[in-house]
């Protein structure tokens, strides 16, 4: 059995996002000390954190001096560099690994790990440089998906190909110097399942999780849809294949496309948890992020037992175009619950927090949610 680190430790975060800040206030609820490092200051995560470290992920000494003073590593947010887990795991444990990041972080080391393992991808291609695409555009025709290798999100570096002719347009629009073509996927919808996985191999999931986007951004998530139940179960058991697959010790979330004809394939993995997840927070016993305390901890992981059914929405800063949402207003539902993120600057598309509602069902949860969403930019 791993050494359980205990209440009263310190844990340290590589990241200081929203992910960060609800995995901080999730572990001072439970008596730990938490420090975040990134390159930015007064971050979501910092204005919650015992200790808000300010360093670049490549400052190496840095990171040495961050991790020599906490008891364990982890992140929330995975474009750090490998070096940066590697120097940590000198001084602390790091979870997950490494190598973990390595390759959630790259999609094409993401994609071959998955088509390697015997995981269903949508067909893909490497596109190392631009010479290369036309040829991978000839082998998995149209349409299809160019992407950035590294740091895509949220529809970020992203172009569909239609025609071959735009080609060129792609290419110069994701201004990447490699990148991944994967087919189009025509998707009934799109779920994902968050899981966690101990110290000693424990396994948790929190079930499938439809997502909604607009314009290539999260915008409603409900748990638990409704779909044949043998489709939530293959969902669950690739979830968990996964995580034995790349020996994971915390969260990680499998994104997928569910076709018209029932059939799942993994669109994108997340070694951390997910907005998709988010609803946990108020709607389970065990948070995802209370879970990946619990994983890294070395402590048994928690009952992800739903206290209600719910829906989650994202508050992106296109709400603040006209001035400051009305939160009263969406707060004249008793039982909503309002996340704030603690950014400044409400830029279009940036996620500033997210709401979670009840219902009867989750459908219900999401007509509740997504009005009182409604509410918050409705003037008089
Ligand atoms: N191959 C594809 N076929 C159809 N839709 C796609 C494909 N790849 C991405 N998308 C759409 O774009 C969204 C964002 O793409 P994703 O690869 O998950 O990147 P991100 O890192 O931005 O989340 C997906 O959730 C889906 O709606
Ligand atoms: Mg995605």
């Amino acid at each position: 059995m791993s050494r359980a680190i205990l209440p009263g430790a310190t844990v340290g975060v590589l990241g200081s996002g929203q992910l960060g800040r609800m995995f901080a206030l999730a572990a001072r609820r439970m008596g730990y000390r938490v420090h975040t490092f990134s390159p930015g200051d007064d971050t979501p995560m910092g204005q919650v954190a015992d200790r808000e470290a300010v360093g670049d992920y490549a400052d190496l000494d840095a990171v040495a001096e961050f991790a020599s003073r906490v008891d364990v590593v982890t992140f929330e947010f995975e474009n750090v560099p490998f070096e940066a887990a590697r120097t940590a795991s000198e001084h602390v444990p790091v979870r997950p690994r490494g190598e973990v990041l390595h390759t959630a972080q790259h999609r094409q080391r993401e994609k071959d790990f998955l088509h390697g393992a015997g995981f269903p991808t949508a067909p893909f291609e490497h596109v190392p440089d631009r010479a290369t695409l036309g040829g991978a555009l000839e082998r998995l025709g149209t349409p299809a998906v160019l992407k950035t290798a590294g740091f895509g999100y949220d529809g970020k570096g992203q172009a569909v190909i239609h025609a071959p002719e735009q080609a060129e347009e792609a290419w110069q629009s994701i201004g990447a110097g490699e990148a991944v073509l994967e087919g189009f996927v025509e998707f009934e919808r799109e779920i994902s399942v968050v899981a966690a996985r101990g110290c000693d191999g424990e396994f948790a999931h929190y079930g499938v999780t439809e997502n909604r986007h607009r314009d290539h951004i999260l915008d409603v998530s409900i748990p638990d849809p409704d779909i044949d139940p043998k489709i939530t179960a293959n969902a669950v058991e690739i979830a968990r294949g996964v995580l034995e697959a790349l020996d994971v010790v915390g969260v990680l979330c499998v994104e997928f496309f569910l076709t018209h004809d029932g059939e799942l394939v993994v669109n994108e993995l997340a070694p951390r948890p997910h907005n998709s997840g988010h609803f946990s927070f108020d709607a389970c016993v065990t948070s995802q992020f209370e879970q990946q305390l619990r994983a890294v901890c070395a402590l048994p992981l928690g009952d992800t037992r739903r206290l209600r059914p719910s829906a989650m929405v994202n508050l992106l800063g296109d709400l603040w175009d006209n001035g400051m949402p009305d939160w009263r207003a969406a707060l004249a539902d008793p039982s909503l619950k309002l996340h704030l993120y603690g950014k400044a600057d409400a830029r279009p598309g940036r996620k500033m927090g997210h709401m979670t509602a009840f219902g009867d069902d989750g459908e219900d949860a999401a007509r509740r949610v997504i009005a009182a969403r409604e509410a918050l930019t409705r003037r008089p």
